[in-house]
């Protein structure tokens, strides 16, 4: 057990996947794993572990935020053991060429700040994403006939920005599109000699303002989860 997480030691897989809402977690366990077993709940922070085409993987909520998913990947990757952390979350579209609905695979993510900025002071560390995930998980998008970019997305620090002027930089700079987390993911994942990949799909665009219909986001989400599955064990 660790301060975040009540598992067991063998609880956790090697593989984890990091979809922000622990309740998506349940629900992407439930759907997707064979015998999913519930083995964290601490702070409602769910975390399942079953078995995908016979591979033991976890799915384990992140929370909102670098600060939250920083706190769950240091744990799993250090005191549990992950290898493979893939994150599949939602994203605002900020590019014209980017539509409701795609998916982004995310090969490096900006930011203005993370919880590693202690660590790296006046450096300005380039978090990437694992080229075999990357590669496998753009594979696994395609060969699904989703809609898929390749590209750098911005990790912020705030939802409710009242700084439109750090949008528009990021558009103008190709950035495809605006998340809260995987930027910490890449960091602690470098950090420790994990493979880390976030795979989103735009829920929201930031310069045409349209957002997916909810009814529309668990066929969203679950292509996500299985591009995630196929690309870990490719
Ligand atoms: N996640 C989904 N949409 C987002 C947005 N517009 N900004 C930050 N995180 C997001």
């Amino acid at each position: 057990m660790t301060i975040h997480i009540g598992a067991k030691p063998g609880d956790i897989a090697e593989t984890v996947l990091m979809p922000g809402d622990p309740y998506r977690a349940k629900w992407a366990a439930e759907t997707f794993l064979d015998s999913p077993r519930l083995v964290n709940e601490v702070r409602g922070m769910l975390g399942f572990t079953g078995t995908w085409r016979g591979n033991d993987v976890t799915i384990h909520g992140s929370g909102m935020g670098m600060p939250s998913l920083s706190i769950y990947a240091n744990e799993l990757i250090r005191d549990y053991n992950a290898k493979t952390l893939i994150r599949i979350g939602s994203c605002g579209g900020m590019q014209d060429s980017v539509g409701i609905r795609d998916v982004i695979v995310a090969m490096t993510a900006s930011s203005v700040s993370t919880p590693s900025r202690g660590i790296f002071r006046e450096l300005n560390f380039a978090p990437c994403a694992d080229w075999s995930l990357l590669r496998a998980a753009v594979a696994a998008a395609e060969a699904r006939g989703v809609t898929t970019h390749v590209g750098g997305i911005y990790s912020a620090d705030i939802f409710y920005d009242e700084r439109p002027d750090l949008n528009e930089q990021m558009t103008r700079h190709g950035i495809l599109g605006v998340e809260m987390e995987a930027a910490e993911l890449y960091n602690v994942a470098a950090r420790h000699g994990a493979r880390a990949l976030a795979v989103l799909t735009v829920s929201d665009h930031l310069l045409t303002g349209e957002a997916l219909p909810s009814e529309d986001r668990e066929k969203s989400f679950g292509d996500m989860v299985e591009i995630a599955l196929e690309s870990a064990f490719a």
